[in-house]
């Protein structure tokens, strides 16, 4: 479940004196709330009932499978459960929504959650008010919301829009298909030994590692836009040539900005920057490099020298190595080619079971 701490409380909509207590009472004592719960309970729509302030009252067993949250929380807000992803225009808009009789009190739309340990989840949400029996026509003493999980055709539709991008950048590279493979391999292994470091416990989380291993891949898509006898050519680059082949990288970024993921395009725009600053094409530096750049920067280079290249032989595992790691501070981040060191065999592994043919 979304931990974030820091809600604004003003995102929140005290304007009534909320009804939890009463809401409570009625769905021990009244048959209507009891059947109302007793529906739902083992109903396979997640769902919960809240107050009129939109306080957690009681959820059902999918829901609390859905959002991976046993011990829910009553007395939470709807809202700060799915903060951030529900911001202050989204909040404001739902609590007027709710309120509102020519809305019918009610509100649909979609809400995401995502925890260090967990991917994130994707749902349209539908909250509909819970009337008295006695006043049809006053406000609601509460609410019932439903959700149904999208998280999969979520990720489906982002991922095949990109999957189709690489498809047509793969007809244009001299890479194979298989580096792009490997370099989310490689990528992906290193973000999991990064999980374990308090250092990076807000950064490397479970959907960090999975978007990683699928966003490596997308670090030459900016090539799409590189002449073709620049890309393909066996000699030596010129300088205004050089200069063109470097705009890759403002190019993939262009391409890569719609992705709701930051990650995306911080690969694209920074997998050439060198830790020492002389990379390019922002000379940045350290930590400001981006870390998903760090990351796919390693992976490249290393699959770069074992590839057979026109300009270059293929290097051993045991010379490519050797590479990486002499240019640890100068090139790459000195943290991850510990790391590096650590995994050397699995990258080597990656390399011969996802050989080019
Ligand atoms: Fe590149
Ligand atoms: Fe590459």
């Amino acid at each position: 479940m979304n931990s974030t701490p820091d809600v604004p409380e003003e995102l929140l909509d005290f304007d009534s004196p909320d009804s939890s207590s009463i809401i409570r009472d009625k769905m021990s004592d009244d048959p209507c709330f009891g059947l109302l719960k007793r529906s739902f309970s083992d109903s396979s729509f997640p769902s919960v009932i809240t107050d009129n302030t939109l306080k957690l009252i009681w959820s059902n067993t999918s829901y609390k499978k859905l959002f991976h949250s046993e011990n829910t929380i009553e007395g939470e807000y709807l809202v700060k459960l799915f903060y951030p992803y529900l911001d202050d225009d989204k909040a404001s808009v739902l609590y007027r929504s709710i309120r509102s009789k020519k809305e019918g009190f009610s509100w649909r739309g979609r809400v995401e959650s995502s925890g260090r340990d967990i991917l994130t989840v994707v749902a349209n949400m539908l909250i509909s008010p819970i009337f008295e029996r006695e006043q049809p026509d006053g406000a609601p003493i509460g609410y019932q919301a439903l959700f149904y999980d999208v998280t999969d055709d979520h990720r489906n539709t982002l991922r095949s829009t990109f999957t189709s991008l690489l498809e047509a950048s793969k007809m244009k590279d001299n890479d194979t298909g298989k580096h792009i493979e490997r370099v989310n391999a490689y990528s992906q292994i290193l973000a999991e030994k990064l999980f374990f470091n308090p250092d990076f416990h807000a950064e490397v989380t479970k959907e960090f590692i999975e978007n990683i291993g699928f966003l490596a891949a997308m670090h030459d898509v900016g090539k799409i836009g590189t002449p073709d006898d620049i890309l393909n050519k066996t000699g030596k680059l010129d300088d205004h040539e050089w200069k063109i082949m470097k705009e890759h990288t403002i190019n993939g970024a262009y391409i890569l900005g719609s992705y709701p993921n930051p990650v995306a395009k911080d690969i694209a725009l920074f997998h050439h920057e060198r830790w020492d600053g002389n990379g390019y094409s922002y000379q940045l530096a350290g930590t400001t490099i981006p870390l998903a750049a760090r990351i796919v920067t390693v992976a490249d280079v290393y699959d770069a020298l074992r590839m057979k290249r026109s300009y270059k032989d293929a290097f051993t595992h045991e010379e490519a190595a050797k590479i990486i790691v002499k240019d640890s501070g100068s090139h790459f981040d000195p943290l991850i080619i510990r790391y590096f060191i650590l995994l050397h065999k699995k990258f080597k592994g990656i390399y011969d079971s996802l050989a080019d043919e």
